[in-house]
């Protein structure tokens, strides 16, 4: 995968099923290295800058801590400390910073404003997200999944809830690792009609089914993934009441989770509101894989690094 080198990574659907397929298997041979406390450092003396415009646990923690065990090192660049939080443009910021650094990480509002940092920048950039994407999580959790269920292809995945990032990240994985992905949604807050077109051409040549429903009875429907996120994501934190009402009856939940496979995966990005968009029952019930999900973080995003960087 050498031709992976110098590029960006700024949505799954610019890498190819091959591609994200070979992302997931060097995580997970970099997760055993670092288990068996092998000493895996291809990135020595590199340094990546990453900004963050939103605030971050696992994102933050986990690329500091990924950059240091690839033996490199991780600079925390918060808006407001840098020259963009007065006005400084993306422009000028990703060339400047291209003079010094070896990648970026980036997690902002307008997805616009990752593509611009990365025509900028000479060094390659990866999306901490978005308001339009999360490839970082989904190409963990279906790292996770991988390893939960020992295959990806043919399996289906429910996401119920807000039509967010994550919920476009995950879309487009399914339908490049040929899994079947079914939406539900309360009226207004629905995907973007253009991802799930881009997934359906996708998902056409990968055999894989996308249906988007309002129902989460019918997207739950022997389900062997089951994912949520809040309803309310970072920026849209002033709608929160009227969401809450929207999503009255959208919450993942013992009563739903009955129309799911008996032994299906509970999957949440977190940070999670329990009582909300998932009640504590599930979330925190046998069939929840949320920390292992949070853990492959490390280790795809350390794939991602040591593939690109
Ligand atoms: N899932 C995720 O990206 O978490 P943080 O917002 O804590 O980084
Ligand atoms: N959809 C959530 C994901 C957080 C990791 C948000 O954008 O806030």
């Amino acid at each position: 995968a050498s031709s992976l080198k110098g590029r960006d990574f700024l949505a799954l659907a610019d890498y190819s099923s091959e591609e994200i397929r070979y992302l997931i298997d060097l995580a997970i041979d970099i997760k055993q290295k670092q288990k068996a406390g092998e000493i895996y450092q291809p990135l020595k003396g590199k340094t990546l800058g990453m900004v963050f415009e939103k605030s971050s646990t696992r994102t933050r923690v986990s690329f500091e801590v990924g950059i240091y065990q690839l033996g490199g090192q991780g600079l925390f660049l918060s808006r407001n400390d840098l020259q963009i939080g007065r006005g400084e443009p993306i422009w000028d910021t990703g060339q400047v910073l291209s003079r010094y650094l070896d990648g970026i990480m980036i997690r902002t509002f307008a997805h616009k404003i990752v593509i611009d940092l990365a025509r900028s920048s000479t060094v390659p950039v990866i999306n901490g997200l978005t308001d339009a994407a999360h490839p970082c999580q989904a190409l963990c959790d279906y790292q996770t999944v991988l390893e939960h269920k020992g295959r990806l292809e043919g399996l289906k995945i429910a996401y119920i809830g807000d039509g967010n990032n994550m919920t476009h990240s995950l879309l487009m994985g399914a339908a490049k690792l040929g899994m079947n992905m079914s939406v539900a949604s309360p009226e207004g807050y629905e995907a973007d009609p253009d991802i799930v077109a881009q997934t359906k051409a996708v998902a056409a040549s990968t055999g894989s089914v996308i249906q988007m429903c309002r129902d989460p009875r019918e997207a739950i429907e022997n389900a062997d993934v089951v994912y949520t996120d809040v309803w309310a994501s970072m920026g849209f934190e002033a709608e929160q009441k009227e969401r809450e009402i929207a999503f009255a009856n959208f919450q993942v939940n013992e009563e739903l989770a009955k129309y799911a496979k008996k032994d299906y995966l509970f999957m949440h990005c977190l940070p999670a509101h329990r009582g909300e968009e998932v009640s504590e029952g599930v979330i925190d019930g046998k069939n929840s894989i949320i920390y292992d999900q949070a853990e492959n973080r490390l280790h795809a995003q350390k794939a991602i690094m040591a593939a690109i960087m």
